[in-house]
């Protein structure tokens, strides 16, 4: 799911910046060279982390018709890499490099049924193809998983414009998602589209397969920064260019081979393309998958990884490296 249009890079302005919950902010940003968002659209947006420039994705919430303006939401993740931090910085009147809105995660209208599926800050994609959903008068459902009301942006607006339309469902209310419920109401000829942490996505598309549906109809977008176990400090080693280095738990292994000086291949950094493929020798600890490039079959194998995303641990039963002293050690060749 690579993106499929051309980076056009311009300067966004931000116009409008509030809390809609207490770690995420809704920036509205003006674009130098305007352009309607379609729904399932994001923006990349270049972010300045320890003085170094890094590329990070957002989906587009909404954008005005005119194409001025675009919303994204930011979440300030608890294992932040620093990109959050930069962006919920941003105050009215910042400028910083965005491009215009990409769209890898497109809405394919005509479907007999949707089911738009969010978890947790995933809301942010599906905000735009609920509302053209609604306006089109599409059968849809839209289903919005989170762990607390309070936690869940944008829930108030979305209850006043979809009202029976929409399923919510809240952890500390006992009414979380049950996948295999979920499922259980979808028809062959149901779409859906889902966005949120990994272990929900993994699950949807387990049981997807599991349930013989058809493939193209499960449609996902991923920004690939959740994974099975919390991040944790890891070694890299990379023989045959005699380096080796330390990946913080808040940065990826990519932009650690980056900063050793190893000339990296990557393209999307959010475990969708597949360029960033490194070839595993030796592993002391688990890998952490976090990309949705490989098959299932391929990730048990642990002979390649995506580094944009994906990580090591030193303990599958989540004995912390910073507890325990023992760090995860990876041996790749690039
Ligand atoms: S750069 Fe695309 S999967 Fe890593």
């Amino acid at each position: 799911m690579a993106a499929t249009n051309i980076e056009v890079w311009q300067t966004g302005t931000v116009v409008e910046a509030e809390s809609v919950t207490a770690e995420t902010r809704r920036l509205v940003l003006s674009q130098s060279l305007p352009k309607k968002a379609e729904p399932g659209s994001h923006i990349d947006v270049m972010v300045t982390i320890n003085g170094e420039r890094h590329k990070r994705s957002y989906s587009v919430v909404d954008s005005s018709e005119d194409g001025l303006r675009v919303a994204i939401s930011v979440y300030r993740a608890p294992q932040s890499r620093g990109g959050s931090v930069f962006m919920q910085g941003l105050e009215v009147g910042d400028q910083l490099e965005i491009t215009q809105p990409l769209q890898n995660f497109p809405l394919r209208v005509g479907a007999p049924r949707y089911v738009l599926l969010a978890g947790g800050i995933g809301i942010t994609a599906m905000v735009n193809m609920a509302r053209v959903l609604h306006n089109i008068k599409a059968d849809y459902t839209l289903v919005y998983a989170g762990r607390s009301r309070a936690a869940m942006a944008y829930l108030p607006q979305l209850e006043a414009l979809h009202g029976g339309a929409l399923r919510v469902h809240v952890d500390d209310e006992g009414t979380a998602l049950k996948v295999d419920e979920l499922l259980a109401g979808v028809d062959p000829k149901t779409e859906l589209y889902m966005c949120g942490p990994i272990r929900l996505m993994d699950a949807v598309k387990r049981g997807w397969d599991a349930r013989g549906l058809s493939a193209p109809n499960l449609r996902y977008e991923t920004f690939g920064n959740s994974g099975w176990f919390d991040p944790e400090e890891f070694v890299v080693r990379v023989p045959r260019l005699g380096v080796e280095t330390t990946v913080g738990p808040g940065e990826s292994m990519l932009e650690a081979l980056e900063g050793a000086g190893v000339d990296m291949m990557f393209d999307c950094r959010k475990g969708e393309c597949g360029l960033c493929e490194v070839r595993l020798l030796g592993l002391q600890g688990t890998v952490d998958h976090r990309d949705v490039f490989y098959s299932e079959r391929q990730q048990h194998a642990a002979a390649k990884m995506c580094c944009c995303v994906s990580r090591a641990v030193s303990s599958e039963t989540g004995a912390r490296a910073d507890a325990t002293g023992e760090r995860a050690v990876v041996t790749i060749d690039v």
